[in-house]
């Protein structure tokens, strides 16, 4: 027999602090679609690194729940974004998932917008037809420190504090000299939040991931913060050493906890993420003097994650697909002069992530499959190892609450 169901309003408030989210947060379609409505269609989105559009007219395609984007880079070297739908009938314009084009062409009945969205031609549309009143539809865009991020709302919320924020981290990271030297896209069977779950403690990392474990603390006190917000004397060393020679590293998370940088230290000895510990890339990608840096950790909620290394960078982005299907983009970022073959080798640099990544997707696959039993019952984070869990659950379930419960202050 079935299990009575419990209204949005009563499960968010049903919460039981410390413990994972009930069943049908990580499995209701409808439960999905008020996550993509109060999250995905109003927060700032990571897209991708601004050097994936180096030239006028490239272009990428997005697409996030209902919505098609199109972010390219105009004749002066802007980058917008706007919808992937034609201001005519509707069609979508590029139906690549990326490319380069002179103009934006529709391939329904040709109406061809400039670079900027302005509709520059239609072929008769008789004498009252206004042009100016039938440009493409624009979505917020904006960068930060080389990233590319969106916001599809009508009003979009602050972006200022975000940027103003990470600028001065990820500034001596020089994105700007970047280029991409490889990008995987996987498709995870876990719900969004089971992705970020993951992500967000390192409690599963001994067990499942023996080549991260070879540079990458599993010590929630080096990797996170711990519950009290102090760091021990080895990171506060770190933190001093890296600032002293001019990069930022200092944990920072916002007041209400959608992101969050800090510089944490590798395993001693351990310089960037390869099985032998050792930097991949021999011209490094930013300037900070030492190759053990450690990895600037960066999460803005809802999207990304990222590791900025003394050598390269690495960007994930995340986008839900279904309400148990999500897409997990890795995105490495070398110095734009660095030679495949020369100055790296593509295995050398990609092999740790690509093994983590695919040792995540199966563990979040495996938590999937097994909420989908009606005999799963939420069980407690460990309050040592998940604290970074518990502070995206709580994110989570205050965005949730503030949209959804009337009345209703912040989350536990
Ligand atoms: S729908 Fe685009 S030109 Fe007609
Ligand atoms: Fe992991």
């Amino acid at each position: 027999m079935a299990r009575p169901t419990a209204s949005l309003p009563e499960l968010l408030l049903a919460h039981r602090p410390g413990h994972a989210l009930e069943q049908p947060f990580y499995t209701d379609p409808a439960i999905y679609e008020t996550d993509l409505e109060t999250i995905w269609y109003r927060e700032w989105l990571y897209a991708f690194p601004a050097c994936m559009l180096e030239k006028t007219g490239a272009y990428q395609r997005l697409k996030i729940g209902v919505y098609d984007v199109i972010v390219v880079r105009d004749a002066k070297g802007k980058i917008s974004a706007f919808h992937n739908s034609c201001r005519h009938r509707g069609s979508i314009i590029c139906s690549a998932s990326k490319g380069r084009v002179a103009k934006l062409t529709c391939p329904y009945h040709q109406w061809t917008y400039d670079l900027d969205g302005k509709l520059i031609w239609a072929r008769d549309m008789g004498p009252d037809f206004d042009a100016t009143q039938h440009g493409l539809k624009p979505v917020h865009c904006e960068i930060a420190s080389g990233l590319v991020f969106i916001c599809l709302a009508e009003d979009a919320p602050d972006f200022d504090a975000f940027s103003a924020t990470v600028s001065p981290y990820l500034g001596v990271h020089d994105l700007s000299d970047a280029k991409v030297a490889h990008q995987s896209t996987i498709i995870e069977k876990g719900n969004w939040k089971l992705v970020w779950e993951n992500n967000r403690e390192c409690y599963h990392c001994a067990g499942n991931h023996p080549d991260l474990c070879r540079t990458y603390p599993e010590d929630p006190s080096i990797t996170g913060v711990s519950a009290d917000g102090t760091f021990p004397e080895k990171v506060e060393t770190h933190f001093n050493r890296l600032e002293a020679a001019g990069a930022p590293s200092r944990f920072k998370m916002d007041e209400d906890g959608q992101f969050r940088v800090a510089r944490m230290p590798l395993l001693d000895g351990a310089e960037s993420y390869t099985l032998t510990g050792k930097i991949a890339v021999q011209k490094p990608l930013g300037k900070i003097p030492f190759k053990d840096a450690g990895t600037l950790l960066m999460f803005h909620y809802p999207t990304t994650w990222n590791h900025f290394l003394s050598d390269h960078s690495i960007t994930f982005r995340v986008t839900p697909i279904g309400p148990q299907e999500t897409e997990v983009q890795t995105t490495w970022l070398v110095h734009k002069d660095a030679v495949e073959g020369v100055d790296y080798n593509l295995e050398d640099l990609t092999v740790v992530w690509e093994h983590t990544n695919d040792e995540d997707r199966r563990v979040v696959e495996d938590n999937q499959q097994g909420i989908n039993s009606p005999a799963f019952v939420p069980g407690p984070y460990s309050p040592t190892h998940e604290d970074g869990v518990l502070q995206f659950v709580g994110w989570y379930l205050d965005r949730m609450r503030k949209a959804h419960v009337p009345g209703a202050l912040a989350a536990e």
